[in-house]
């Protein structure tokens, strides 16, 4: 089982699709580990975008993640970080395939909607940066035996 960070960024939240979001990932069988609706800290946003820094969107990126508050999540599922980039599609709403969120409510490539971590190892380092250990449930989905 793989785990992904996953935030419903400020313009997913101004635009009330946390409940989307949330369906979605439930409908394809994955099990929500944690959440917490929180505004972002400038060290947090720059921590959690360390990878981008010195890049041209950079601060532009900085000042929209905390421009409102935001939905973090963590989910879990076999195969999750492909299965939830699927889910989300391509950074820009217009290369993003047909039925994915992104293709679906975004456009261009900063206001679009979610992040969802790109590998394993670092979904475990975001998730450490965005939750303590207690914060994570342990539990299992009735569903998941019949979903995979
Ligand atoms: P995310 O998955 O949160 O990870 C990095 C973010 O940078 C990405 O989603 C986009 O929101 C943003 N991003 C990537 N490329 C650009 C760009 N060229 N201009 C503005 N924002 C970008």
């Amino acid at each position: 089982m793989e785990r992904s960070l996953v935030l419903v960024k400020p313009d997913g939240v101004q635009r009330g699709l946390i409940g989307e979001v949330i369906t979605r990932l439930e409908n394809r069988g994955l099990r929500l580990v944690a959440a917490k609706f929180l505004q972002v800290s400038p060290e947090l946003a720059k921590q959690h975008y360390a990878v981008h820094a010195g890049k041209p969107f950079f601060d532009g990126l900085i000042a929209f993640i905390t421009s409102s508050p935001v939905m973090a999540m963590v989910w879990t599922g076999p195969d999750a970080i492909v299965a939830i980039r699927q889910t989300m599609g391509k950074t820009r709403g217009t290369e993003a395939d047909p039925g994915t969120i992104r293709s679906d409510y975004a456009i261009q490539n900063q206001k679009n909607l979610t992040h969802a971590s790109d590998s394993a190892e670092n979904a475990e380092i975001e998730i450490a940066l965005w939750f303590t250990p207690d914060e994570l449930v342990d539990w299992k989905r009735c569903t998941e035996d019949w979903s995979f």
